[in-house]
């Protein structure tokens, strides 16, 4: 089945659903493509806040949310990027509310604000409330807003349709092909303007907030296109997952009078960040739990510490963090208003992914060439406003504003692309792909080498990782990719088959994982979320500057692009 539009987005989440919405808007014909139903995009799941220095709680700028976000960063945020993000961030919020988010409000009626880790006033004096919010469901009030005005302007919703493969012809970016997870049907889809917006990839882990669609399929479609990707190496870990599952009980819980707590009932943080406290950048939060934890002062000896909400009033609680008391409720069969909640990092957030200019453009190599006709969004492309660590709140702010600015840049541009014929045989080769697996019979079985691939990352390439483990990881994750080629799928059907789509998605998690390590192991330095215990210091003469990694015939090959620096110089962090 072969469609035509001006512009398809792959991913609806936030960022996809902004970008497809701007340019609807401005008479394109535009589709949304998505592996899920749209509404169940994980952009749902971003629970405190969005950043923007509009200043309804106490004075702001936006040059203290630049200098916070570059600073907490570990100075390796491209500054143009994070300039453009912190000026727009206000207005964004605006535009927002205009088109009807829900947000919290203050006693005089006002967009309310309250703080967030690493943001801070008069250049990291003392906390400050920037994030806005709409109780801890801010990410699912912005989505519903967002669908709700594509519907209304008529864009077209692929649910349920895995995409597969890019489409190229005379270097354009032309289309993208997939299948319907319904009924294994191949669709193409043929288009002046390819959108990347498939989110990030925490699923490679085995304690993830992420869920179960975060399979980091747009860095594999990018990947095997022989494009890079961008600072893959820095992986977040957010330090308050509900223990043992990873659900993410948010930051904005600390931001309302939470405290972490070890095993012997100290407030710990206080040692490790003497200003901020519990809402230290998660990179040092995190750091900081499992430092606590190998001292052997994790609760009870045990691998996690409390995450403390006890002095919080109820009727605060209730309010403010109604769905993450649910959770807790829920899932631990405790109330957070009784009872300490048991927390370790989780697998939070990607910064690196597929490099971009500030228009969205895909860049193919460090000196900035273009791909014509292919843009990348939100968590999946890696324009550079977080560097090696994000401060919260930072990701719906970028998933908004870059998604706008690309569409906008997309109307502009859009009348100058002509439609590229297609390839020869695009159905085909998704259909081909498709057969082969549903014709397996080796002896390799899906859900093994996914457990294998989390362990070995959660193992030797989280937190904390040296050269050794490295080595380790990666000559494990190209065994998995070996035996991968073994696999026998046991479901043979063409309808709903999960095994199938859990195949195809564990191909590109390896992929990733593959990446993640190798960026990894080059870096021969700590920064942000990149914890080298060989290489325990920062070390900016040698390593101010972002790692690119891409396939060729002889394996992996990495590059390297000096980070942009404009206004802050770097200096060490102290929080
Ligand atoms: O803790 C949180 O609510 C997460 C926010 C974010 O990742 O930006």
């Amino acid at each position: 089945m072969i469609h035509q539009y001006d512009v398809i987005v792959i991913g609806g989440g936030i960022a996809g659903l902004y970008t497809a919405l701007t340019t609807a808007q401005n008479n394109c014909r535009v589709a949304v493509i998505s592996k899920v139903h749209v509404t169940r995009s994980h952009s749902v799941a971003a629970q405190g806040g969005i950043a923007a220095s509009i200043g309804n709680e106490e004075e702001d700028h936006w040059e203290w949310h630049m200098y916070d976000t570059i600073k907490g960063s570990d100075y390796l945020a491209d500054q143009d990027a994070v300039e453009a993000l912190t000026k727009e961030a206000p207005n964004a919020i605006y535009t927002l509310e205009h088109l009807g988010v829900p947000f919290s409000r203050n006693q005089q009626g006002k967009i309310e604000q309250r703080r967030f880790g690493g943001h801070t006033k008069n250049y990291g004096q003392a906390p400050i409330k920037r994030a806005c919010y709409v109780s801890d469901r801010t990410g699912r009030a912005i989505m519903d807003t967002l669908y709700d005005q594509c519907l209304q302007y008529d864009v077209t919703f692929y649910n349920e349709v895995f995409i597969q493969n890019l489409l190229f012809s005379f270097n354009h970016c032309c289309g993208a092909a997939g299948y319907d997870v319904a009924t294994t049907t191949p669709h193409v889809f043929h288009s002046r303007v390819v959108v990347i917006a498939t989110g990030g990839g925490g699923r490679i882990y085995k304690t993830t907030s992420n869920g179960f669609a975060s399979t980091g399929d747009g860095f594999a479609l990018a990947l095997d296109a022989l494009l890079p990707l961008e600072d893959m190496e820095f992986v977040q870990f957010h330090p308050t997952g509900i223990y043992g599952l990873g659900i993410l009980v948010s930051e904005a819980a600390r931001a309302e009078g939470g405290v972490l707590r070890n095993g012997l009932g100290e407030r710990f943080m206080e040692r490790y960040a003497p200003v901020l406290k519990d809402l230290a950048p998660r990179d040092i939060v995190s750091r900081a739990i499992l430092k606590e934890i190998s001292d052997g002062k994790g609760i009870e000896g045990k691998d996690f510490v409390h995450l403390d909400l006890r002095g919080i009033d109820k009727e605060q609680l209730n309010r403010k963090l109604p769905e993450i008391s649910s959770f807790i409720r829920t899932y631990l069969g405790i109330d957070p208003s009784d009872s300490p909640i048991p927390v370790a990092p989780t697998c939070h957030y990607m910064m690196g992914g597929i490099p971009t200019d500030l228009q969205g453009h895909v860049l193919t190599d460090i000196v900035g060439s273009v791909l014509p006709g292919l843009y990348a969004v939100g968590e999946c492309a890696c324009v550079s406003v977080h560097g090696a660590n994000r401060l919260g709140c930072n990701s719906l702010i970028d998933l908004v504003v870059f998604g706008r600015f690309a569409g906008m840049n997309i109307i502009r541009e859009i009348k100058s692309k002509v439609l590229q014929p297609l390839p020869l045989q695009a159905e085909s080769i998704v259909e081909a792909k498709i057969n082969r697996l549903l014709e397996s019979s080796g002896s390799e079985c899906v859900p093994v080498l996914r457990e294998s691939m989390q362990r070995v990352m959660t193992e030797q390439c989280s937190v904390f990782r040296s050269g050794q483990t490295l080595e380790n990881a990666l000559g494990e994750i190209r065994q998995l990719e070996k035996r991968c080629l073994n696999v026998g799928l046991t479901n043979k059907s063409c309808i709903f088959n999960y095994e199938l789509q859990e195949m195809l998605e564990l191909t590109n998690m390896l992929k990733v994982a593959e990446v993640i390590v190798f960026s990894a192991l080059k870096r021969t330095e700590s920064r942000g979320a990149h914890f080298r215990s060989d290489f325990p210091e920062r070390n900016d003469e040698e390593w101010l500057k972002h790692t690119f990694v891409s396939e060729s015939p002889m394996g992996l090959k990495e590059s390297f692009k000096p980070v942009a620096i404009s206004k802050f110089a770097p200096e060490m962090r102290r929080y």
